[in-house]
């Protein structure tokens, strides 16, 4: 059965597969996506190690000189998407967006570096990324946390990938829509409407983009003219799991220089992420930098937290509310807690489970020592692809398949799963 569903998720990887980078879905996303495309090298990696190297490579290659590295590559025309480079107005010898996405680069780099048969090649490729992956970190503090509290914040929506979450309304009231040029949307052409963000969320995201655009892509003016900063755990988490990975393989590759300023950044980082912890909720909460006000919403930003080496009893403590969550649903982790009033089980990150998700809180736990709820996440995904493919989300009531189909690191995390499963048999 495994082996069936490692050649379907295969097929899925070779299908959108266009070269040097794989888009997540033809149609609904035509080009290359940052936090996708270092998921997708994980699983690409059980195929075709070279492969999977070219994957982050491409992706780095984009680097911004200040070192962002940018949320979208538009290596090519298509109008099946907006809003496209003309939009964003980014001027780059070839168009990204302006803003960033959760940089788990780091982490997948050593994934990919620990599990190499072709050591030559991963040393070399390992050797190239570092600098530019440690530059990108950088970047975080030195652009988004100018008080220097050790938590880099989001400008944007899109930039924690959870682009609709409950936990942006409150602070969405913030952002204007006036002036927002007219749009067609296209994501609504090519995914059920009922399954994607709303009209009045896609004004403010225009908005915001139009708004950074005027100030012409300069990070050292976003973070401070942004109507809209949030400082989220589940971002913070995944940037300072990256930032130890690297901090790890620079040790291994003797760049000491990176080793001991990565670990300067991670000890802060870890310290930091703690003042957003919340005991009454049992997870951490986003905090939104301009109402100095903690974000009052369960939602997984504060439970994927676990990727990162939090102290024990924080990871006990979430493994203890995901238990509870649990009993909620019928597929571990929902992306909200059903017990809040906004919660939408079948609209994109409001409710539904992400196989992305689950991996990275499951690989938290085994890492905390609970292999057995890691198991169970593990088994609630792998039902979700038995019962409904290989969708981009699903309702974690029914199951049922939502979004886009046959969706790159949805295949890319079921193999991660499964060989995981077969390296240990
Ligand atoms: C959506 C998701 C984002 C993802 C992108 C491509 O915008 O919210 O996290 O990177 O699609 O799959």
């Amino acid at each position: 059965m495994s082996d069936l569903i490692i050649q379907k998720a295969a097929e899925i990887l070779r299908k959108n597969d266009l070269g040097t980078y794989t888009v997540p879905t033809h149609g609904l996303y035509p080009f290359q996506w940052n936090w996708d495309s270092c998921l997708t090298a994980l699983g690409q990696a059980y195929i075709d190690e070279k492969r999977a190297w070219i994957e982050i490579d491409t992706l780095l290659a984009h680097q911004w000189e200040d070192g962002m590295v940018p949320h979208i590559i538009f290596h090519k025309e298509d109008d099946g998407y907006f809003p496209g480079p003309e939009i964003w107005g980014t001027n780059r010898p070839t168009p990204t967006s302006g803003i960033t996405q959760p940089p788990v680069a780091g982490f997948a780099v050593q994934r990919l570096f620990e599990r190499a048969s072709d050591v030559q090649n991963a040393e070399a490729k390992a050797r190239h990324l570092l600098p530019k992956i440690h530059k990108w970190h950088k970047w975080f503090y030195q652009n988004r946390d100018p008080e220097n509290v050790g938590l880099a914040a989001i400008i944007h929506p899109w930039e924690t990938g959870r682009d609709n979450s409950i936990d942006w309304d409150a602070p969405f009231e913030n952002v204007p829509t006036d002036g927002v040029v007219p749009f067609q949307r296209r994501d609504v052409q090519h995914a059920n409407p009922e399954h994607r963000p709303t009209e009045a969320q896609y004004q403010r995201y225009i908005w915001l983009v139009q708004h950074f655009r005027a100030l012409g892509w300069d990070n050292t003016k976003l973070h401070e003219a942004s109507p809209f900063k949030i400082v989220d755990p589940g971002f913070n988490a995944i940037l300072l799991r990256s930032i130890r990975a690297i901090a790890d393989l620079a040790q291994t590759l003797g760049e000491t220089e990176i080793a001991r300023e990565s670990t300067a950044m991670l000890d802060r980082g870890i310290g930091a992420l703690e003042t957003l912890w919340s005991e009454k909720h049992g997870q951490y909460l986003c905090f939104d930098r301009n109402s100095g006000k903690a974000i009052e919403k369960r939602s997984i930003g504060g439970l994927i937290a676990l990727f990162a080496p939090i102290p024990a009893p924080r990871a006990a403590a979430l493994a203890q509310t995901i238990t509870a969550l649990s009993e909620r649903t019928n597929f571990l982790v929902a992306s909200h807690d059903p017990m809040d009033a906004e919660f939408d089980a079948k609209r994109y990150w409001r409710g539904p489970v992400w196989l992305i998700v689950n991996y990275m809180i499951a690989d938290g736990l085994i890492n905390a020592g609970n292999t057995a709820l890691a198991a169970r996440i593990e088994a609630d995904s792998l039902r979700l692809i038995e019962e409904s493919g290989f969708a981009e989300y699903y309702d974690p009531f029914s199951g049922e398949p939502c979004g886009g189909e046959q969706f790159t690191w949805t295949a890319a995390m079921v193999i991660e799963f499964l060989s995981k499963e077969k390296d240990v048999a």
